[in-house]
């Protein structure tokens, strides 16, 4: 009857977040396209992903890369037509891999035609489409995100001399949502996709949808409603489909994006505040910021899920940190002025670890350990690098790199949409798939082994979490475990995972008494270790060292 394994299928898959421009050109104009991504699908599979997170497809001058939609019911042409687009979801298919796509609901590009239609005249049919005013002093209390851009959430429009609301680029006016014809018409879209095929959605910019005076215009009831309005309109149509809320917020506002078992809202949600505190920790040498931040997450309805992810298409957001570890995050990981961008850092995450193979590895075996379904950002698998002198975020955006013919072998045209990395360290030349695919050493070969290992289970996905810790602050360590349940059948699975963020060796002693008899074993090894007593288990671990060990 349907496709997925089971009705809450997000929660065992593993993302992977691609940009079809970057990924592979299928047609030779220096674009990636539906045709290229079709070639590349056995590579995704071989890798081991499960669901595929496609940036905004559809047609786009191109201001933010996509998120500026001129037409939600097309492809952009550099891309291909519907039918490449829907051949790429059946091959996805058949492979067993499920895809989801970016939906820009918030805002449109200004060369919508609806925008342009409302534009022309304060009598227009569509004037009430998006958001006008005869002043720019409303909603003052709305902070502006892309800072380094824009200076106002307003921009003039001099055809009918008002202002239009918008919360990125002035080129993306804002939808009102207060419309119920706006409203109406975003689910008309949602089907059209789902009934492409799609699995879900990625909603981007969810927490600004509505404004009101007065308040941040962030997380109104009102988004909320219309949010449980679009959940319910998917789970009455398109049963197993899934919504992923983009609400780059503190934990407990991305709480109520779940919404409750009664009234449910997404199905998943990044944990945007987790992210920058893996990378803290390790520069701070303390579990302590990741320790807060879990004690400080809401338990979520049971078929919620969070997602969790090292790095993305944008720059490393600083927004969910206090001012106080902001400036610790720019001044270890962005000394370079030009290295940061908004509220946050325009590199990836190869770089940021300075390369080193040890922290990259330890934070992927973390990302695949943590609660939630972890994401991967492409070319993170090879631990490509950026280059910061690019505009805007393009600098983490540039082609995939998969061997070491012309151009990384992702095009053959002689003008790319973005120039490929061709840097001593990270270029091409020496950093590739197929070089890395040759040595079983290799970063690829250790998170698709990692993948394969954590796919034997399902306590990483679906486990309850709880910290156990050392009195060495040096060593994060946490239990998670899960029970057979209807839906998903199974044994019961108990892991404790332990992990150095330092680049020393560094002992650690638990009470672990209530397993005495056991032998725990790594399961990225094979290794076995001590058998637990009833004294104190001591260990000691090596530099960023991790293991994730199966307590029986
Ligand atoms: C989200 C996207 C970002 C985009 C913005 C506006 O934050 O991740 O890339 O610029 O929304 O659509």
């Amino acid at each position: 009857m349907s496709r997925y394994n089971s009705p809450t299928w997000y929660k065992d898959a593993v993302f992977y977040e691609l940009y079809v421009r970057a990924f592979k050109d299928g047609n030779g104009d220096g674009h990636g396209d539906f045709k290229g991504l079709l070639s590349k699908l056995d590579y995704l599979q071989q890798l081991g992903v499960d669901c595929i997170w496609l940036l905004p497809v559809f047609p786009s001058p191109l201001v933010d890369d996509g998120y500026d939609v001129s037409d939600y019911r097309n492809i952009h042409e550099d891309y291909g037509t519907l039918e490449d687009f829907k051949a790429v979801v059946d091959a996805i298919h058949q492979r067993g891999m499920t895809v989801i796509i970016d939906i820009v609901v918030n805002h449109t590009s200004d060369q919508h035609p609806w925008f342009i239609e409302s534009r022309s005249s304060k009598q227009s049919p569509l004037r009430d489409w998006y958001v006008w005013s005869e002043t720019d002093q409303k909603y003052r209390e709305a902070r502006i995100i892309f800072l380094d851009t824009e200076s106002s959430n307003w921009t003039y429009d001099p055809l009918t001399g008002e202002y239009y609301w918008h919360r990125f680029y002035s080129q993306q006016p804002d939808l009102n949502y207060d419309n119920p014809a706006v409203q109406q018409e975003m689910l008309d879209i949602i089907d059209f996709w789902l009934e492409m095929g799609v699995d879900g959605f990625r909603v981007d910019a969810v927490p600004y949808l509505f404004e009101r005076e007065g308040t941040n215009c962030e997380n109104l009831p009102e988004t909320h409603a219309y949010v449980r309005r679009m959940r319910a309109h998917v789970e009455a149509k398109w049963p197993g489909r899934i919504l992923l809320a983009e609400a780059n917020q503190w934990p407990e506002d991305v709480r109520a994006y779940f919404g409750t078992e009664d009234a449910p809202e997404f199905h998943m949600a990044f944990h945007f505040p987790i992210m920058p505190r893996l990378y803290l920790a390790l520069k701070q040498r303390t579990r302590k910021s990741i320790v807060d931040i879990m004690n400080r997450t809401p338990p979520i309805p049971s078929d919620a899920q969070w997602c969790v992810f090292l790095r993305n298409h944008d720059e490393l957001t600083l927004e969910m940190v206090t001012e106080e570890e902001r400036q610790y995050m720019w001044e270890h990981y962005a000394p370079e002025p030009r290295m940061r961008l908004n509220l946050g850092i325009r590199r990836r995450l190869a770089p940021l670890l300075d390369n080193d193979q040890r922290r990259i590895r330890l934070l992927n075996a973390l990302l695949f350990t943590l609660p939630g379904s972890p994401i991967l950002y492409y070319g993170d698998e090879i631990g490509m690098g950026d280059d910061i002198w690019r505009d805007d975020r393009n600098g983490v955006r540039t082609p995939m790199q998969w061997d070491y013919s012309k151009n990384a072998g992702f095009s053959d045209a002689d003008e790319l949409y973005e120039a490929v990395i061709d840097d001593e360290v990270f270029g091409y030349r020496h950093l590739n798939v197929i070089q890395q695919q040759a040595d079983p050493n290799s970063l690829w070969y250790a998170i698709r082994h990692m993948l394969a290992v954590r796919r034997n289970y399902r306590a990483f996905g679906r486990g309850t979490f709880e910290f156990v810790l050392p009195e060495n602050e040096a060593i994060l360590g946490y239990w998670r475990e899960v029970d057979g349940t209807e839906d998903v059948p199974g044994e019961h699975e108990r892991f404790l995972v332990l992990a150095n963020l330092t680049d020393e060796p560094q002992p650690g002693e638990l009470d672990l008494s209530a397993f005495a008899g056991s032998e725990p074993i790594d399961v990225l090894t094979g290794t076995r270790w001590p058998a637990i007593g009833a004294e104190p288990y001591r260990f000691e671990l090596a530099p960023y060292g991790y293991h994730w060990l199966r307590i029986r």
